[in-house]
This record gives structure tokens, sequence and C-alpha cells, in this order.
């Protein structure tokens, strides 16, 4: 057992995290919307047909801003389709199936409002404009003036939905997307849809599509940079999208040397632009787990639905998501906590179902293993980074799925500050498989005198939840006295803790 020292001093904090971090993301896709969060034939539906229990779930982690409707959907998207007392059904050419539109605009906002987060509406830069976009944001920011917000009037919203954060496009820099762009046409069309949102509403937050790619950015940058307050970036560890394979748990440890790489190349081109001040990161879909969904990011598009609808079923097999998705969901939150000077807003991608931290069924829901960890974090950890510095950190090599040896670190440590309080919370994440860690404090400031450690965990690296099976769970420890002699704590092994102290 390694025995690692980490050194704190709450007085000197680093930066402020902003609750965005601990975002969410929801798509028109499968069982997310429709059969998930939105299904009014459910015994748990509300007067609007959204799942009371998935709502309280969202409350209970308190999502604070949540993305919608795409994702890859958003690129064919109208969104005047599915507004007002006729609905029309649209073929959703991006995952090939019909969207009713019975859940749209409006319907998102009263969700949005019943979890008490911020709505975020990715538009559709794929196969619309910038008029399309523009006119959307008339239609929920304007009070009463030009042809859209009267139309939310006439559908029954006399009040403005006030929608603060806007994404212009998703992911258009992808071949896989509909209506994608070069960098320079791209460049042109943020620049353009910008101008005309920020002339509908100049109090909107502009995000864009965005890679760590240079080309793209530059050219993004260079065209859009005054006009945006975001740019927007994802990613998805282990791809899956044609074939359901799974990282192990020792495979997906291997991913944790890949966790601050786009950010740090995009806060140098930030800075490169002297934009680092003005434009924050958004992190808007990311997740261990890439989705899957065969023969639709292909050449060949799958003929009969076996080969491209029934497959999507397996994102629900919550047997797969195990302590590998709670310990490294940890430790991306870690990363984006540590660059919260320039990372504002993330999204856990998605929510609901298919690789979400929620998964509904008739009977109820189950929280997997990473909705544990955002418990823990939301509710356990504070809001500023303060200096420390750790020593005698062990490290492990673990082999990579793409059969490569990796050396990572075993322990990824946090520490926070609650600005409320003073309080510090310590997040401490044990990676290593099957041996526990000692994890000496070191706190040179008077206080702390009692603390307290509640762990994620489960008896094993494969411990999963599913209906009727509890394998993982967020345990709260007893507050204690601090003995004299040095603050010593033993992390279990694959543990995902916050050690409090006050
Ligand atoms: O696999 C799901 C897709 O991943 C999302 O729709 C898109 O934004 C990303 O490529």
């Amino acid at each position: 057992m390694g025995n690692t020292t980490i050194s704190i001093t709450p007085s000197r904090v680093l930066m402020k995290r902003d609750r965005m971090l601990y975002g969410q993301f929801i798509e028109h896709f499968h069982r997310q919307i429709y059969g998930g969060v939105y299904d009014p034939a459910s015994p748990f539906a509300d007067e609007d047909g959204l799942r009371t229990d998935v709502l309280e779930a969202m409350r209970r982690i308190q999502v604070p801003i949540l993305r919608w409707p795409g994702g890859c959907f958003v690129s064919s998207y109208h969104w005047q389709k599915a507004v007002g007392p006729v609905r029309t059904p649209a073929f959703d050419k991006a995952w090939r199936v019909e969207d009713p539109n019975t859940f749209g605009t409006n319907e998102y906002v009263k969700m949005c409002r019943k979890i008490g987060c911020e709505p975020y509406i990715c538009t559709n830069a794929g196969t619309g404009t910038a008029e399309e976009m523009s006119d959307w944001l008339e239609y929920c920011n304007l009070e009463n003036e030009g042809e859209f917000a009267r139309l939310r009037i006439a559908h029954g919203y006399p009040e403005p939905h006030r929608v603060k954060y806007w994404s212009i496009g998703n992911e258009n820099y992808g071949w896989w997307e509909i209506g994608a762009k070069s960098a320079e046409e791209w460049g042109r069309l943020v620049l353009e849809s910008a101008k005309m949102m920020k002339h509908v509403d100049p109090t909107a937050e502009l995000s864009a599509a965005a890679l760590s790619d240079i080309d793209w950015n530059v050219n993004l940058l260079k065209h859009c940079g005054l006009h945006l307050d975001w740019i927007s970036i994802h990613k998805y560890w282990n791809l899956m999208p044609n074939v359901n394979d799974f990282a192990t748990y020792e495979q997906s440890m291997a991913y944790t040397n890949d966790l601050d790489t786009d950010i740090r190349k995009v806060r140098g081109l930030l800075m490169a632009f002297g934009l680092e001040k003005r434009i924050r990161i958004a992190y808007d879909e990311w997740n261990l787990r890439g989705w899957h969904h065969p023969n639709v990011h292909t050449i060949r598009q799958g003929v009969t639905k076996d080969e491209y609808i029934t497959p999507r079923d397996l994102n629900d097999r919550n047997q797969d998501y195990t302590m590998a998705d709670a310990v490294f969901t940890a430790c991306f939150l870690n990363t984006l906590n540590r660059n919260s000077d320039i990372v504002g807003m993330a999204c856990f991608a998605p929510v609901v179902n298919t690789r979400g931290c929620i998964f509904t069924h008739r009977d109820g829901i189950v929280l997997r293993s990473t909705y544990h960890v955002f418990d823990l974090y939301v509710n356990y950890l504070g809001d500023e980074i303060p200096d420390s510095q750790a020593e005698n950190m062990p490290v492990m090599d673990v082999r990579h799925k793409e059969n490569r040896t990796e050396r990572v670190d075993v322990l990824d440590i946090l520490p926070t500050r609650r600005s409320t309080d003073g309080m510090l919370a310590v997040a401490a994440v044990n990676k290593h498989p099957s041996a526990a860690q000692k994890l000496t404090l070191r706190i040179p400031e008077n206080g702390y005198r009692e603390y307290r450690v509640i762990t994620v965990n489960g008896e094993s690296t494969e411990a999963y939840n599913d209906v009727g099976v509890n394998g993982v769970r967020l345990t709260e420890g007893e507050w204690r006295k601090r003995s004299e002699a040095p603050f010593e704590i033993d992390l279990p092994a694959h543990s995902v803790n916050v050690i409090q102290m006050r």
C-alpha cells in the first residue's frame, strides 16, 4: 500500500469553479426523451408527461444546466415543427426515426424550470440558417415584438422563456454530421449566425462547435472570436459506434492519461488570440463511453431495423456501467475543477438512458454508478480550489485498449474549500483495482479538528446497479475527532471518496 502526502493551503485559493461544470445533456436519441424523461403513458408522469422520478433524481444532483435537443439530431431539426397546438411529425435524418415532435421547445423549457436548471439550446447549423437560429431566439426571448414572439404568446406563453445559453451547431466539423462544413465555411456561418442572434438578444451567451484542431479553431476564432462567449468541445474515450465493445476497468484507467489534452490545446489557442479572458470552454458533451448506434455514422447505412435500430438497446445494459465508469467520471470531474479558470461548463452525455447516469424502466429508475459520483461531487465538495502539493504519488502500469502500456497515477486528489463556511472537502480517487492506498493530509493552518469520509464504491471493479441490484452506493461516514498524529486516511481499492474537514 502506497503512502501519499497532500499538503493543502486552504487560505490560498487558486480558482473558483462554476457550478455549471456538473451540467448534463439530453438528445432526441433512442429512449432519452421519448420513453425516457417524457413518457405521458407512465404512471410516474406528471401533467406535462414528464417522469417525476427522473425530475426528482435530477434535482438531487442539482443539475445546473441541461443542453438539448442534440447532438447529431439537431443538424436537420426544425424547431417550428415542435411548437404550438399542431405538431408535425418529422423524419429525423440523423438517427433515421420519426420524431413525433410532441416534445419541443416549450416542453423542454417547462422541464428545465421543474428541474431548476438553465436551459441550453443547441441550434441547427447543419441544414439550418442564421435566420432560423435567430428566429428561435426571437421565439424564446423577445417580449412581444415580431412574428415569433407573438407566436409564443399565441401558444400560451405570454412571458419570454429567457433562454440565456445557446450553441451554434453541433460537431459540424465531422463528416458524420448532417450539413458538415469546412473550416472556412464554418467561420462565416458562425459569424453571420452570431451577429443575428446577438441582434435579437445581446444578453444571450453564445457558443460554437469547435475542436482541439488548430485549423478549425483558428478560422473560427479569427472570424468570430469577438462574438462568442464560449467554445464547445466534446470527447468520448471508449468509442463504440459500431461494435458495443466496452473497455475493461484496467483499459478505462489507461484513458485517465488523456483527460486534459484537449483543454490544454484549446486554452493555448485562446491565449494565442488573447481571448482567454473573454471566451470560456464548454465541454458540453463528454462520457467515458461513446454511444452505440451501428450502421449510421458509416458510409453504408443499415437497411433492416435489426442493422441500425435494435442494436441501440445495447446501450441500456446496466451491468456494463461499473466502477470503471464511476472512477473515470470522478477523475474527469477533478480535471474540470482543476481547469475551472477556463472551463466554465460541462455536460455529461447523456443524463437519461443510453450511457446516462439515470436509467428508466416501467416500474421506476436505476441510478447507475456515475449518478452517485455526481451526487458526491455536487453535494459534498466545495466550490473553491485551494493550493496544494502532493508527494510520493504511486503509479501503476495498465494495458490500453490499443494494446500499449500506460503508466498512470494511482491516485487523483482534488482539494476543495467551501466558500460559505471554509470547510475543506478533498476528493480522493483510488484507481487501483485491488490495493487500498494510504493518504496523509497535511494542513498547516489551525482548525479542522473533525472529519468524515463519504465514499462511492462497490464490492469489486465490476460492481453495478440494475433493477433489484445495488452494487454501487454512496456511503456517508460519521464525523470523527482528528487525532494529533498525522492525519491519515485509507482509500479502498477502486473507490471515489470525499474527505470533509471542519
Ligand atoms: O454518439 C452520439 C453523438 O456523439 C451525439 O449525437 C453527437 O453530438 C456526438 O458525435
